[in-house]
């Protein structure tokens, strides 16, 4: 069914809300659940249709899984499949981690290439030569990628750059192996110390997560656990994005401080005052935003590409000029049409995005290209004069849950409707 997003601007926001799980932390635990020989029960694991479609992988692949409300739980039926049909592989990025996975338990693994937001070109060559240096036979044909190996040879790999999917792809290919695989320049996200973790509770040897090298022991046998997944960094930075673009004051609950701290200073220069308390941050919002000089993204802990989108929406309206430059993805800047539709006066230069601050923003039809920058467009929607209606809703649903309802909660008037 089409569905539209619904936007009547200029409203105050006040109250709390409280961040899910993080989308980029379950999405690959999920996918380890094939490695493990028991049940594993996962708390936290935010309602998403990128989560609804890895649930379908594992149940194609010969999974259980039983879910109820953010709870999952998943059992390897000792039988996997090897390969993933197209469509369910088409849907999203992170199904590539499937990869390493499946290889590890089987020794072989038929893939279709992945897809996912349209950010550029998203190639999957640090994977690929990862696994050749760990022994894998790869045959890349026709957009799939087909794996065999008789057994896994640890080797040290330096990553040529600290590739988040590449860095978890390798961590499953080798947690359950009889050999030491050490990755250098390895990626540091948070997600990544969350595989970790999860898999160490499973039973792997792994240590290193979050810093630059990762070792990995591989061991003999995965078994299940209980793991709650940890709060989602990209949907907090896109709340304070929503609290500081409508001069609100909100609180967003269940946050990880230390992970919010890449994007503290944006807000800090665009005027917003920060209160961190435990788990809580309170962000109160001046009534009209200062430009923030310069933004430049970087991998973890530089500034999250994932957070720029809805930053650039509400600089729209700043007092002055915000550079921003992208320099993990060629494409961050779909959405910036839409922007200037409603108004803002943003210019683009190859990687970088040059926002004018103008006085207002206006209400417009606007359609979400991908899932940051459909949450940038929620953000103009949300301080724009009059309505915004906005559609291609499967984007923003790929990773912020009940997006209408925790905003009507604080305030704002925003309605799912049918198109
Ligand atoms: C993960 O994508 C996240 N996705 C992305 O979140 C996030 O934007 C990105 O990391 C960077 O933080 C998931 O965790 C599911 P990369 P991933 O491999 O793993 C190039 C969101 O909105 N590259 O670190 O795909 C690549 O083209 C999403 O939630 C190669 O050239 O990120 C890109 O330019 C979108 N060759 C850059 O590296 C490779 O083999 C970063 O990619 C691999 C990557």
């Amino acid at each position: 069914m089409l569905e539209k997003l619904v936007i009547n601007g200029r409203k105050q926001l006040c109250g709390e809300v409280k961040i899910h799980g993080a989308k980029n932390a379950a999405l690959p635990i999920l996918c380890a659940c094939v490695l493990c020989d028991e049940k594993v029960v996962l708390k936290n694991c935010p309602k998403l249709s990128d989560i609804d479609n890895t649930i379908e992988i594992l149940e194609y692949l010969g999974c259980k899984v039983t879910r109820e409300e953010d709870r999952v739980e998943i059992l390897n039926s000792g039988y996997l499949k090897d390969n993933i049909p197209k469509n369910l592989m088409s849907k999203m990025r992170s199904s590539i981690v499937f990869l390493g996975a499946l290889t590890a338990k089987l020794g072989r693994a038929n893939l279709f290439l992945p897809g996912g937001c349209e950010l550029g070109p998203r190639p999957v060559d640090i994977h690929i030569k990862s696994f050749e240096k760990l022994n894998v036979c790869i045959v890349e044909q026709r957009g799939k990628i087909a794996c065999s190996t008789d057994k896994i040879k640890g080797a040290s790999i330096n990553l040529p750059f600290p590739s988040v999917g590449a860095t978890e792809n390798i961590m499953l290919l080798t947690a359950l192996s009889d050999t030491k695989t050490l990755i250098h320049n390895a990626a540091r996200e948070p997600e990544i110390i969350e595989l970790q973790n999860f898999l160490n509770k499973c039973g792997a040897d792994i240590s290193g997560a979050g810093g630059n090298c990762i070792v990995i022991n591989g061991v003999k046998k995965l078994h299940g656990c209980y793991h709650s997944i940890l709060p989602d960094r990209i949907e907090a930075s896109t709340y304070m994005s929503f609290a500081a673009a409508t001069g609100s004051t909100i609180s967003i609950k269940n946050i990880c401080n230390e992970h919010i701290e890449p994007v503290v200073f944006a807000f800090r220069e665009a005027g917003c005052e920060m209160n961190f308390v435990k788990n809580e941050l309170k962000i109160s919002s001046p009534k009209k935003l200062n430009r923030i000089a310069h933004i430049k993204t970087l991998v973890y802990p530089g500034f999250p590409t994932d957070s720029g989108m809805p930053i650039i929406a509400m600089s729209a309206i700043a007092n002055g000029t915000t550079i921003f430059e992208e320099t993990i993805f060629q494409n961050r800047y779909n959405a910036i049409g839409a922007l200037n539709k409603m108004g803002a006066n943003i210019k683009i230069y190859d990687r970088i995005a040059v926002v004018e601050g103008v006085e207002n923003l206006y209400g417009a039809d606007v359609e979400a290209t991908d899932l940051r920058g459909g949450a940038a467009l929620v953000c103009a929607g949300l301080m724009a004069y009059g309505t915004t209606n906005i559609t291609q809703l499967h984007h923003i649903d790929r990773g912020y849950e009940n997006i209408e309802y925790n905003l009507s909660l604080l305030g704002a008037d925003i309605k799912r409707e049918k198109e």
